[in-house]
């Protein structure tokens, strides 16, 4: 069993608690977080020890740490994590700026340690009954396809929606990681991408009760719309918005030479595919072909413990979210520029997962 602290004690740390004490290769060892108050609140909802920063960090017998800091901190912490001679699994995105991504990158391989990243939503059924689909080549060879996340945001029901609208948030840095991976884990590297970004208003109104009536001063754009061409071949039109009030699209579309593919919610471990098939001539729902199709947040890291196990690459690498780091950086670059922006990075496809999983097992 691989021990694992946690850092970061906010929102999100209930499903990784849950999610790491659901797999047998894994143990919580403790939670740490900048706020001693938020840490300790968790370990005696849990009954997991509490420790500080620097001490979970000085613990010989941590040998992973799970970084659910905020966005701006998780390359100032993961890089914290490597220097104490630890593996690392970040919540999404890597890092805000490229640099800082490829910085990790650079101390893990220094120190012989791993980096895996969030999201790990693709390692659910769903996801991968989709994976399966495609390579047992249902839909044929996939030329195009949409991905769409448009809403209005958070603006109207977040305790908090302030952040979601500076720089290094908005629609695409917040939920794009979970459509660009999910993508790049069907189809493979992105090689080019080519966007316009703009926003809906300078000013957003909050509405949760906690902060109602306050303004919001829009600083990052919340409607962005792009074109991915991947090194496959297939060309996907993506929209990002926090502009768009209501709509009829699917998450993601996948046109193939013999048939289609609607792709459920990358945001979630489950959800139905469907696929029309020229033969069928119909749209159909598939069951699932794979395990975990309900929440299972925090099971990249016991994909981390069974990669190290083995000596295989671990599935949501450092790698892979620098690849997807870098597309999220192209659609600003791209706006900025009106050209197409070439993608330097390249991954490769994580592996698929195997089928018939007992719950809490990874291979
Ligand atoms: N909340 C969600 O539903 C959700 C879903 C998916 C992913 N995420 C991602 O998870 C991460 C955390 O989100 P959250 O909603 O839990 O945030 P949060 O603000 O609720 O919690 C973050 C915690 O990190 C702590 N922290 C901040 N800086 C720190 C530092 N330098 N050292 C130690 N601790 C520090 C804070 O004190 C806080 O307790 C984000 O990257 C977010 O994008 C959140």
């Amino acid at each position: 069993m691989m021990k694992v602290g946690i850092i970061g004690c906010g929102n999100i740390s209930q499903a990784y608690i849950d999610g790491i004490r659901r797999f047998r290769n894994l143990e919580l060892a403790g939670l740490a977080d900048i706020d001693r108050k938020a840490a300790e609140s968790k370990g005696a909802e849990n009954s997991c020890p509490v420790m500080d920063v620097e001490e979970m960090l000085s613990d010989a017998a941590i040998e992973t740490v799970v970084n659910l800091t905020v966005p701006k901190v998780h390359a100032e912490v993961s890089l914290q994590i490597l220097k104490a001679g630890k593996h690392v699994h970040s919540e999404k995105p890597l890092a805000t700026a490229l640099v800082d991504g490829e910085n990790i990158l650079k101390e893990a391989e220094a120190q012989g340690l791993r980096v895996s990243c969030a999201p790990d939503t693709f390692l659910g059924a769903g996801l991968q009954t989709c994976r399966k689909l495609a390579d047992d080549n249902w839909i044929g060879s996939v030329t195009g396809g949409t991905a769409f996340m448009m809403s209005m945001g958070p603006a109207s029901w977040h305790p908090n929606p302030f952040f979601f609208y500076q720089d290094g948030a908005g629609p695409l840095f917040d939920v794009g990681p979970y459509y660009v991976t999910a993508l790049v884990h069907l189809l493979g590297p992105v090689k080019k991408v080519t966007a316009v970004n703009t926003m809906g208003t300078a000013e957003r109104i909050a509405g949760h009760e906690s902060v109602k009536g306050r303004r919001i001063s829009v600083e990052t754009p919340t409607h962005l719309s792009g074109v991915l061409e991947f090194h496959n071949g297939t060309v996907i039109t993506m929209v990002m918005s926090f502009d768009v009030a209501a709509h009829g699209h699917s998450p993601i579309e996948l046109y193939g030479t013999r048939g289609s593919m609607k792709v459920p919610d990358p945001n979630t471990f489950g959800g139905n595919p469907e696929i029309f098939t020229t033969d069928s001539n119909s749209w159909f729902s598939v069951p699932w072909s794979h395990g975990y199709g309900t929440n299972s947040r925090g099971i990249a890291v016991a994909d981390l413990a069974a990669a190290l196990e083995t000596g295989r690459e671990q599935r949501c690498s450092g790698k892979l979210a620098y690849h997807v780091l870098e597309v999220m950086h192209a659609f600003g670059k791209s706006s900025a520029s009106g050209r197409h922006e070439a993608i330097v990075s390249t991954c490769e496809r994580p592996a698929p997962m195997a089928a018939g999983l007992m719950d809490g097992d990874i291979v």
